[in-house]
């Protein structure tokens, strides 16, 4: 607290009368661009859609305070227009996220030594993202792969997938029926029994980026890294003597 009453006393401005017409341009921003894509976060915002706001209600070297500020877009726009953010989370992941996205870094051994750990890990992690391309069969790196939940249904116990019965044109409906009796069915009204991978969408050197169903592959891959999971959970990890892993009893490690 002592040290942002002194940030704030070292950038404040005398205080003077302020006035602003509200902001009615319009506002583009994409939520592709490098800086965006560097650290994902919930309900994250592109910085080129605060900058606007931020460059009409504020002058150039004022105090910008964003006290929920999640992965920082508001300091990196802040910065990007001259302004001094304060940013402040209740969350250490979230800070830690803004914190190293608004803290300058030297671009050129930043690169080096990305590139150094990825050299180092991918000998090893290359296989947990690999999947073959549909279009060409060349190997291909998973991007995502998409997970749905399987209920059953509480008057006939089919089981089923979320996926399946729920989506419309890329959004889950409320409602659904279920595949084998007809009932009219709400996610609460059905017990959860399992999640499993419907869709993957990888990159592939000559296709790009694409979006197909799982296949066999991807299944077996799946399973390969449950069982390593399983193994090392099993064989190196320490026990659950101070509460803080789950137990073997609860058998649901993932
Ligand atoms: C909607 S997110 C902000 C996302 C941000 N706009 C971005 O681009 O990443 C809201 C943030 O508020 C934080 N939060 C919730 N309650 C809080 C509180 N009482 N004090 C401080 N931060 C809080 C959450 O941890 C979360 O990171
Ligand atoms: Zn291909
Ligand atoms: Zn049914």
């Amino acid at each position: 607290m002592e040290r942002l009453r002194g940030f704030v006393e070292e950038h404040r401005k005398p205080i003077a009368p302020y006035s602003r017409e509200p902001y009615i341009g319009d506002v583009k921003a994409g939520k592709n661009s490098p800086i965006y894509n560097a650290h994902s976060y919930h309900t994250k915002v592109p910085p080129e859609g605060i900058e606007p706001f931020i460059k009409h209600y504020t002058e150039e070297g004022d105090l910008v305070l964003d006290p929920f500020c999640g992965s920082g877009m508001t300091g990196v726009a802040a910065l990007r227009s001259g302004r001094i953010p304060i940013l402040i989370d209740l969350s250490p992941a979230a800070t830690f996220i803004a914190y190293n996205y608004c803290t300058p870094v030297d671009a050129g051994k930043f690169e080096t030594e990305s590139k150094r750990i990825l050299d180092k890990v991918r000998k090893e992690m290359d296989w947990l993202y690999e999947t073959r391309c549909r279009r060409c069969g060349s190997k291909a790196v998973v991007e995502y792969i998409i997970w749905s939940d399987e209920f059953e249904c509480p008057r006939c116990g089919e089981r089923f997938l979320l996926w399946d019965v729920a989506l419309d044109d890329g959004k889950v409906n409320r409602n659904f029926t279920c595949p084998q009796c007809k009932k009219e069915l709400k996610k609460q009204d059905c017990k959860r029994t399992d999640s499993k991978p419907v869709k993957v969408n990888y990159t592939c050197s000559r296709c790009k980026r694409r979006e197909d169903d799982v296949s066999e592959f991807d299944l077996e891959r799946i399973k390969e890294i449950e069982r390593r999971w399983r193994r090392i959970y099993d064989e190196k990890l320490p026990s659950d003597s101070d509460g803080f892993w789950p137990t073997k009893e609860d058998e649901k490690p993932l």
